[in-house]
């Protein structure tokens, strides 16, 4: 019999994550969901007063992106980078635009800001 939790990559809408203003401008937070279903493990970018939500998950060889905490931009601030074998994508859409997996996108994870609260979506 295996130990394995199921690893989700979609969450309920309405939960509450955190207030928009625990992140900083141009920073990333991973997150994880524990359901009845599993697990659910995915970040979020802040730019400015918006959010983007994505699944912790490589298109290249389904790694989760960041090997440090939270880890999840390049240096510069102005893309998503894997940590793994350097695969840029962008914070808007998650499209792949240099590395290994060119062409694919990060899988979106929906979320939004209400009330000054970062939520599911
Ligand atoms: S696992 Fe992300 S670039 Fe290879």
């Amino acid at each position: 019999m295996s130990d394995a939790v199921a690893r989700l990559t979609e969450t309920p809408a309405g939960v509450q994550l955190c207030r928009l203003d625990t992140m900083a401008d141009h920073s990333a937070r991973n997150f994880v969901l524990q359901m009845r279903a599993g697990r659910f493990h995915g970040f979020i970018v802040r730019s400015g007063d918006r959010v983007h939500g994505y699944v912790d998950r490589c298109p290249h060889a389904g790694l989760p992106l960041a090997q440090r905490l939270d880890e999840y931009l390049a240096p510069d601030g102005q893309w998503i980078a894997c940590s793994w074998h350097g695969a840029l994508f962008q914070i808007e859409d998650g499209a792949c635009r240099a590395g290994p997996c060119m062409g694919q996108s990060l899988m979106s994870w929906p979320v939004a800001v209400r009330d000054e609260w970062i939520v599911t979506a």
